[in-house]
């Protein structure tokens, strides 16, 4: 992709642009959240999650918290993948301990019903705006936006779940209703993410946490064809921005997924084995990933060798040094130093 057009300094961003740096630069998926105490704090203020996004001020404080305990190379944007739904027209809460919950759910309501509340999104690029101000040239500021499909999963159902059966089952069963729910998602991300990109991201991640359960052929019209279509629909708008592509499960697919959606970089999750993805990727493409959260959590031994294993694998190519999903909220914080302090020895 030749150089970074701005912020020249930023190894993250060289990584992003194929230039392999000597010691890999480094941001953790989910940083900004609830191991931090300055985040629980600051959270603790706020009557819920989506009024913390909302205010744009508080939400910038959260996206430089992690930044600025640890220094990480990368901050990402504070924001959720749902806000998509929201901005269709959803309403979106938050329930403690039960996690999101989306109404009315698609699987029995049409997207017509909806009233569009795009209006919903401006906060987040004010938020933008900000960190994008005070941000260090050498730091890189990701955007990011959930991947058609996970998003999908999120707005039929109307909430998570373990193996995705409804929206896989509706997918099936009406592939016309189905793809108008994907098409008006692509839509609000191009506009979302092309939005984050004029306040000041210099990056962006599209986040598929649920690509793993579908069958081949599905997971080529669902995850692939759609984001292959996002990013040529974004890069007509914004053709050098990079893209980092994360298909959460999607084990050896990732070879045709890179290929066929034209992603710049690729996330890993913990169950892809580096070496595979070294020898099997192709040797140019930057790869981010992909320490278990769990290793990160436990700490010791089993921490420093999964780390070694990583930074082995994957010293020959560009690399940037992430968990392969976000870290969990019991982690502790010397733990997290203690990873910093190897990658930077
Ligand atoms: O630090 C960062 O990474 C930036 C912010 C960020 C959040 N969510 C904040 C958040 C990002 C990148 C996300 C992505 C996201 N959100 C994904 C994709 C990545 C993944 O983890 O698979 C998904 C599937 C969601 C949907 C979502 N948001 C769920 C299922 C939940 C509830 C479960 C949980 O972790 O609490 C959220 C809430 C959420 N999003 C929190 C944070 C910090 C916790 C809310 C709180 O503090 O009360």
């Amino acid at each position: 992709m030749g150089e970074p057009r701005k912020k020249p300094n930023a190894p993250l961003l060289k990584v992003l642009h194929g230039q392999k740096q000597t010691k890999p630069p480094v941001w953790l998926m989910r940083q900004a959240g609830r191991y931090l105490p300055e985040y629980r704090a600051l959270r603790q203020k706020k009557a819920g999650f989506l009024n913390l996004v909302e205010d744009s001020e508080a939400a910038a404080e959260v996206t430089l918290q992690p930044v600025r305990r640890f220094g990480f190379d990368a901050a990402i944007l504070f924001s959720d993948i749902l806000v998509i739904p929201y901005a269709l027209g959803q309403n979106l809460t938050f329930v403690k301990g039960e996690g999101p919950k989306l109404t009315p759910p698609l699987v029995n309501h049409t997207l017509k019903t909806l009233e569009r509340a795009p209006q919903h999104l401006k906060a987040i690029y004010a938020t933008v705006r900000r960190v994008a101000d005070v941000l260090a040239p050498e730091t890189t500021f990701l955007g990011f936006c959930g991947s058609p499909w996970t998003v999908a999963t999120y707005m039929v159902a109307g909430e998570g779940s373990r193996d995705q059966a409804v929206t896989r089952e509706m997918a099936y069963r009406d592939p016309q209703a189905f793809s108008e729910i994907i098409d008006a998602i692509i839509d609000s991300s191009v506009d979302y993410l092309n939005g984050q990109i004029e306040a000041g991201v210099d990056a962006v991640q599209l986040f598929d946490s649920w690509a793993g359960p579908l069958s081949p052929q599905q997971f080529e019209r669902w995850v692939i064809a759609p984001t292959a279509k996002l990013i040529s629909r974004l890069r007509e708008k914004q053709p050098h921005i990079p893209i980092i592509g994360f298909p959460k499960g999607a084990g050896s697919r990732i070879k045709a997924y890179v290929c066929d959606t034209q992603v710049n970089a690729i996330g890993l999750d913990e169950t892809v084995d580096p070496l595979w993805a070294h020898q099997y990727l192709p040797s140019d493409l930057p790869i981010q990933g992909n320490l278990d959260p769990l290793a990160l959590l436990v700490g010791g031994d089993a921490l420093d060798q999964a780390i070694k294993t990583i930074l082995d694998a994957f010293s020959e190519r560009p690399h940037i040094f992430n968990l392969g999903h976000g870290i969990l909220p019991q982690t502790p914080l010397n733990h997290v130093s203690r990873l910093l302090e190897i990658l930077r020895a």
